[in-house]
């Protein structure tokens, strides 16, 4: 394990109404030993990202916990004629400290290009929120050889607008949702190139910085192994975070 401070992030998609999400953080804090107590300090940094509706439910329930939250996508603009969208203003005013840019299911279900991430990441940094850049090969590109020079090519765009303050996250497309986790060593030579190209772009510094989180059927089960990896720093994680408790092991498995 490194000396970055692990995150795990919980994408929960769209899923849970509020009551469901009033009950999620309830349950929530109980597990974690209060609000403000097991999470604080070196434990690792959580942070949600729940569907719009949920943010100023969730703003409530946790408030004076350390769990922040994020949106899972924001336009480029400011403000505007977009219906369906959501600003990085509108974010932040409902308490939202990160953003997800490029998750898989907006490239695939909305066609986003990796200049649209771009342009998504430049948006986030100019609202002051961070975002969490997630990357990741379909199983084509898989068995095609093209993992690195997929994985790559979306970092160089994603980093186009060279943030200031961003993590990443590995999600490779044929583990997301299906129970088919990469195993430590698929994941930790993803991250190992991820690294390796963030220090050519933006030098070895922030690269030594940056947190990797990995993505795909990540479980209490497989945590551990997964976090053991030297360049894995934490979890983007779906389906196990809509169950406060596995993803409260999913945390506990990052902490010291
Ligand atoms: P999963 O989703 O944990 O359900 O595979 C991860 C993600 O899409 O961020």
């Amino acid at each position: 394990m490194s000396a970055r401070r692990p995150l795990v992030g919980g994408n929960w998609k769209m899923h849970l109404t509020s009551a469901e999400a009033r009950d999620w953080a309830a349950r929530f804090g109980r597990q974690a030993g209060g609000q403000t107590g097991r999470l604080a300090g070196r434990q690792a940094e959580v942070v949600l990202f729940p569907s719009f509706p949920l943010l100023p439910v969730l703003a409530r329930a946790l408030t004076g916990s350390p769990v922040a939250l994020g949106g899972q996508d924001l336009h480029p603009a400011a403000s505007g004629a977009h219906t369906g969208d959501v600003s990085g203003p509108q974010l932040a005013d409902a308490g939202c400290s990160w953003v997800l840019c490029g998750h898989s299911e907006r490239r695939q279900d909305h066609g986003e290009t990796d200049a649209e991430v771009a342009a998504k990441v430049a948006a986030a940094g100019r609202h002051g929120l961070v975002p969490l850049v997630c990357l990741g090969e379909t199983a084509g590109e898989r068995r095609g050889g093209e993992t690195f020079a997929v994985l790559t090519r979306q970092l160089r765009a994603a980093l186009e607008p060279r943030p200031e303050r961003f993590a990443l996250a590995y999600e490779p497309v044929w583990a997301i949702g299906t129970g088919d986790t990469a195993t430590p060593e698929t994941a930790q030579e993803a991250h190992a190139v991820l690294r390796r190209t963030l220090s050519e772009i933006l030098g070895a510094a922030v690269a030594a910085r940056c947190r990797i989180l990995y993505g795909g059927s990540a479980n209490p089960d497989n945590a551990a192994a997964l976090i053991a990896q030297p360049d894995l720093d934490g979890f983007l994680v779906g389906g196990a975070s809509l169950d406060p408790d596995r993803f409260l092991a999913i945390i506990r498995a990052c902490g010291p």
